[in-house]
């Protein structure tokens, strides 16, 4: 059984198209955490917070978390705060290699601007400031992961080759050759 791709960053630094477009080249499942958390719950993350509180969503995530380490073959997708409880790492990382993805904060800002009201802890208006001091707060979480991949100003096969090149040069995960033809 394969050992679980792991990808953890703040919002916005692309870990769901990472996610999918990694999943198809391994053969493995994509799992969203914040989308799975929606299909158990049946409610979107944004009702979750504005419902239940930003406590409910981390103890879903918890949760998830665990059930998932005791999976393999998957490509997860971790939300952006997934990772400020250390003991969700701590499982995930089990059975699987974590992996942090990085960007620019004009190009976070950009990117969380353009879906507006589906991320609760991005204010309307939020300016570049603000967010630095975000990833200022939670830079000592990212820090964790032994590999870091910087997605700015990058095409998303650059991204996805590199990770696979470290998967394979590494031994993690077997990489299956890409087709030519
Ligand atoms: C959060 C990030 C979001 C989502 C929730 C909280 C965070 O996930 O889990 O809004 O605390 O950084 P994305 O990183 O997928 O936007």
């Amino acid at each position: 059984m394969g050992k679980n791709v792991i990808l953890i960053g703040f919002m916005g630094t692309g870990k769901s198209s990472v996610g999918i477009r990694m999943a198809q080249r391994l053969h493995y499942q994509f799992v969203d955490m914040d989308r799975e958390i929606e299909r158990l719950t049946g409610m979107s993350v944004a009702d979750i917070f504005r419902r239940c509180g930003e406590t409910r969503f981390r103890s879903e995530e918890k949760l998830l978390a665990r059930k998932l380490a005791g999976r393999s073959n998957l490509v997860i997708a971790t939300g952006g705060g997934t990772v400020l409880q250390p003991e969700n790492i701590d499982v995930l990382e089990e059975n699987g290699v974590v992996i942090c993805l990085e960007a620019a904060p004009e190009d976070i800002l950009q990117r969380v601007s353009r879906k507006k009201g589906t991320r609760p802890l991005i204010k309307k208006g939020l300016e570049l400031h603000e967010l630095e001091e975000m990833l200022g707060q939670r830079a000592g979480y990212y820090q964790r992961a032994p590999y870091h991949i910087y997605t700015s100003g990058r095409g998303l096969e650059a991204v996805v080759q590199e990770i696979m090149d470290i998967l394979r040069d590494e031994n993690i995960v077997p990489v299956r050759p890409v087709a030519t033809d």
